[in-house]
């Protein structure tokens, strides 16, 4: 992935953010993922007044791409005013599609603070399956 594509997943993740609904813990995240077709899938976190519903903003990007018929996922950015890595339960969600996935945290109060990593560094030894 190259910077111009790269900064074009950021700025998505960045416009999600905006949209992100968070009542509660008032945290918004924005996610953007890129899919191996180019296409880039935006999700924010979507909270509950029942706390344990809520889901992250990774989640619904990534749900997003499989509705619209993508599971190739090349690449996510994810949006927060701390840069915050993606939750144990986003990983393992994301790992079903790609366990190699480069991901990009941005700190959106510094934007230009990245930090990029990937999926096989996040979530080693990750379930696979029953069998
Ligand atoms: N959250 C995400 O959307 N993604 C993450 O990677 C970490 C946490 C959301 C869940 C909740 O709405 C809020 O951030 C605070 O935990």
């Amino acid at each position: 992935m190259n910077t111009s594509e790269r900064d074009e997943l950021i700025r998505a993740a960045l416009d999600a953010q905006q949209r992100a609904f968070c009542p509660y813990s008032n945290f918004p995240v924005g996610a953007a993922l890129r899919t191996a077709s180019g296409r880039i899938f935006q999700g924010v976190n979507v909270e509950n007044a029942s706390f344990g519903l809520t889901i992250c903003a990774e989640r619904v990007a990534a749900s997003a791409a499989v509705a619209a018929g993508e599971r190739e996922f090349t690449q996510i950015a994810v949006v927060s005013r701390t840069g915050v890595s993606p939750c144990g339960a986003c990983r393992q969600f994301l790992a079903e599609f790609n366990p190699n996935l480069p991901i990009v945290m941005i700190d959106s109060l510094n934007p230009g603070d990245v930090y990029e990593t990937t999926l096989t560094e996040l979530l080693p030894g990750r379930f696979e399956g029953p069998v």
